[in-house]
């Protein structure tokens, strides 16, 4: 059984590098996607505060993204690349922080409590496979420490998969 340890730390660096260290635990010797996905989703919804949804949509062909693992409220199943804050981040070729999701032009509400968004791509030898959702109910929880360690577990999650 994996135990989840609450992190104590001083500063978000200090919590992300924790939050990595317990994904690569909790995703070691296992390269299957859809559940390291789910681990990853749980792990991080479990650990960050002020947290409503967080998860995964792939691509499913070029241009349009579908659901994947995740935790919090049923959510919208397909994107188009280019749609909403995940789209837009797929087809940006970047990490999106939206501090305000209100206003941002297109965004997709799935859940009306979603103030605030942070979406970061996922790449697997270079190219992107999806992306790492994660909402708030809190007006500006993200900002850059927060995109830079997601970036991080979107890394570890991405090599676990590879074969
Ligand atoms: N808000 C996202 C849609 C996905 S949900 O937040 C889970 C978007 O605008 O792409």
């Amino acid at each position: 059984m994996f135990e989840q340890a609450t992190i104590e730390a001083d500063n978000k660096a200090e919590f992300y590098d924790e939050l990595g260290r317990q994904l690569e635990g909790l995703l070691a010797g296992e390269h299957n996607l859809v559940a390291n996905a789910s681990n990853c989703a749980a792990l991080i919804f479990h650990a960050m505060p002020d947290l409503n949804w967080a998860g995964f949509y792939f691509l499913d062909g070029g241009d349009e993204l579908v659901l994947g693992p995740f935790q919090g409220k049923p959510a919208c199943v397909r994107i188009p690349v280019g749609r909403g804050v995940c789209g837009s981040a797929v087809a940006r070729e970047t990490s999106i922080l939206v501090e305000d999701v209100h206003a941002f032009p297109g965004h997709i509400a799935c859940d009306a409590a979603s103030r605030s968004e942070l979406v970061v791509p996922v790449r697997r030898n270079g190219r992107i496979i999806g992306v790492i959702d994660l909402d708030s109910p809190r007006v500006s929880r993200f900002d850059g420490d927060d995109q830079a360690g997601i970036e991080r577990l979107a890394e570890i999650f991405a090599a676990s998969t590879a074969s």
